[in-house]
């Protein structure tokens, strides 16, 4: 019985699953879900392309990893297979969970797990009436705000965005006022107005990797990929933030594990990055102008890596690329700075570990370039292991 992958184009993440699957000589096979026909009848169901019929080739199959990267397609496959009877991972309850912050939150609050105060005011902020004429609601969305969260630091963001997109933090209603006006529904932000109250973090936030296989408890990974620097309050690498690898304390483990369960219910096998933030509130042992240093003396080295990311051998040759990219982060991580900022971060988490929140669960996070080299987490493993289980016990 083999496996299936399902994505829409392969990028670096989907050739290092099927890579790692050689290595564990599992046969992965290929099911595609943009231009394909998806037919449902009285007699069954087919899936074809205009060149090749997949209907038998899915039959075989028990289990879909589904690496479909946009959130709606990702919802649909899931749905789609799981009504042909494939187990799918992630499930589409997880799926259907993680594509809004509010309802991961929500899951997340339901188990008594920390997460960063929230409010949520259904109301869009300008809307149409018959008649044409435009109604403001902004005023009321931020006294709303204002009034729950009884601070003026306000962190804006859409439910379902990715990559920091569009989240925008305001220090005093005049600054919150012109951010509501620009909100409009949108397939990132179907409806209504998210908002937290800005987390007294550092420079640092978390993506930490929690994997269930079928019949065995959640399991969060010993490591951790930290983003960190001084760039941007967002601390997502696409904004130019670097990446450290390190070792979470068993407090944040357990936590962590926990906000699986709380996302994952009784489904037989998942894969989730969750993001996580700790909140410091001033107690740091280092200034920041003495780490803002030591980010610059790491720049180079990050730079090296970026690099070879950048390398467009990684369409072509891949496995000789990926060496490439290997090399370039053990001299990243071998760097002086590296291992002081590691330390630094290590050390306040374990100071600060009980002001752990958790914030945001996705479903089909990106690995072999960052959270694979940094961490040392192979996602690719343990979902081709998390697929296995589910084969095995049947
Ligand atoms: N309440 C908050 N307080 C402080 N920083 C926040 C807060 N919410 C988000 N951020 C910062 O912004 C980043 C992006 O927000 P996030 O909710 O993870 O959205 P995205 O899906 O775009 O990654 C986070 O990684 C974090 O660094
Ligand atoms: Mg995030």
């Amino acid at each position: 019985m083999s496996i299936g992958i399902l994505f829409e184009s392969s990028e670096t993440d989907e050739k290092g699953i099927n890579m790692t699957a050689e290595q564990m000589g599992i046969d992965l096979v290929y099911i595609p879900f943009r231009k394909v026909a998806v037919r449902l009848d009285e007699h069954g169901y087919s899936i074809r392309t205009k060149a090749k019929d997949y209907t038998k080739v899915i039959k075989d199959i028990k289990v879909v990893l589904n690496r479909a990267q946009s959130k709606n397609r990702r919802l649909f496959a899931a749905n789609v297979l799981e009504a042909f009877g494939k187990h799918v991972i992630n499930p589409q309850c997880v799926e259907y969970a993680c594509f809004s912050k509010l309802r991961t939150l929500l899951h997340f609050w339901q188990a008594g797990l920390p997460t960063p105060e929230t409010v949520y005011v259904p109301v869009d902020s300008t809307e149409k009436t018959l008649d044409g004429r435009e109604i403001h609601n902004e005023g009321d969305i931020a006294d709303l705000f204002l009034m729950e969260l009884n601070h003026q630091n306000i962190v804006v963001k859409p439910d379902a965005g990715t990559h920091g997109k569009g989240v925008q933090l305001a220090k005093e209603r005049n600054e919150l006022l012109p951010i509501l006006r620009d909100i409009q529904p949108s397939i990132i932000n179907p409806v209504g107005v998210l908002a937290q109250k800005l987390v007294q973090k550092w420079f640092y936030d978390l993506r930490i990797i929690v994997t269930k296989e079928d019949r065995k408890a959640p399991y969060c990974y010993p490591t951790a990929l930290a983003r960190a620097g001084f760039k941007d309050f967002r601390t997502n690498t696409f904004l130019g933030n670097m990446v450290v690898g390190v070792n979470l304390p068993s407090h944040i483990r357990e936590v962590a594990a926990k906000c699986g369960k709380a996302m994952g219910g009784d489904s037989k096998a998942y894969l989730l990055a969750f993001d996580a933030m700790v909140g410091v509130n001033g107690n740091k042992d280092v200034e920041d102008e003495h780490l803002m240093e030591e980010f610059e003396k790491l720049e180079p080295s990050f730079d090296a890596v970026k690099k070879v990311k950048g390398d467009k051998t990684k369409r072509t040759s891949f496995p000789a690329w990926n060496r490439k990219l290997e090399a370039a982060f053990e001299n990243y991580k071998s760097q002086e700075p590296y291992l002081y900022i590691k330390d630094v971060i290590e050390d306040s988490m374990e100071k600060n570990k009980h002001n752990i929140v958790f914030h945001e669960a996705n479903a089909c996070p990106e690995f072999w370039e960052q959270t694979r080299l940094a961490a040392g987490i192979n996602i690719a493993e343990a979902l081709l292991k998390g697929a296995q289980s589910i084969i095995n016990n049947e």
